[in-house]
């Protein structure tokens, strides 16, 4: 069922209950991986928000929780080969297993950038963890260790993905009507 206030979805691509699940499997990963260590989850804002709200509680281990913003999309749908950081880590990571959180890896640029600058920051391990993997469009051999559903060459929207900073708070992901998607607005 759309949201009363979506009106840029055409079709729903992946339900709460999917992402939930997915989460909760990823989740119980990591525990798997990590048993008997301390974590440290670095969220990628704002879109990991409610993907690592989900995420975190199906990992039992000791976590911390840090969040950098980094931009390449600059608020529209082509993705540039330039990644800034406009919020670093405000905790260091030194010795510490790191596992970065988004919500879509698509080109593959944000998130290799992101673990190549933080492997300098002298972290014990680094591995990444998406909600959607976007294969199609991959431009390096970037694979994340974790993610949660792979979906197709669509531009989605909701549960922290968003259109021009909107539609974040969808419960579910959409994908965007084609007149939108095309540029249109
Ligand atoms: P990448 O660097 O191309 O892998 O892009 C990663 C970032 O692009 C994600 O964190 C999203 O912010 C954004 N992005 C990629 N695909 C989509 C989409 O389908 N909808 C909304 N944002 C997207
Ligand atoms: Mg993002």
């Amino acid at each position: 069922m759309f949201m009363k206030t979506d009106d840029i979805c055409k079709e729903i691509l992946v339900s709460e209950e999917e992402i939930i699940a997915a989460a909760k499997r990823v989740g119980e990963q990591i525990t798997k991986d990590y048993a008997g260590e301390t974590i440290t989850i670095v969220g990628l804002l704002t879109g990991c928000v409610p993907f690592l709200c989900e995420l975190i509680k199906h990992i039992d281990l000791k976590v911390e929780v840090e969040f950098m913003r980094a931009s390449s999309y600059h608020g529209t749908i082509k993705s540039s080969n330039e990644v800034k950081i406009l919020k670093d880590l405000e905790t260091s990571i030194k010795d510490k297993h790191v596992i970065v959180v988004d919500d879509i890896i698509d080109t593959g640029l944000t998130l290799k950038c992101i673990v190549e600058m933080l492997k300098l920051k002298g972290c014990k391990s680094i591995e990444s963890c998406v909600m959607l993997n976007k294969k199609a469009q991959r431009v390096n051999d970037y694979e994340p260790k974790y993610f949660g559903i792979a979906i197709p060459n669509k531009f989605v929207v909701g549960y922290g993905l968003d259109y021009n900073e909107l539609y974040r708070n969808l419960p579910y992901v959409g994908v965007v009507k084609d007149e939108i998607a095309n540029g249109g607005n």
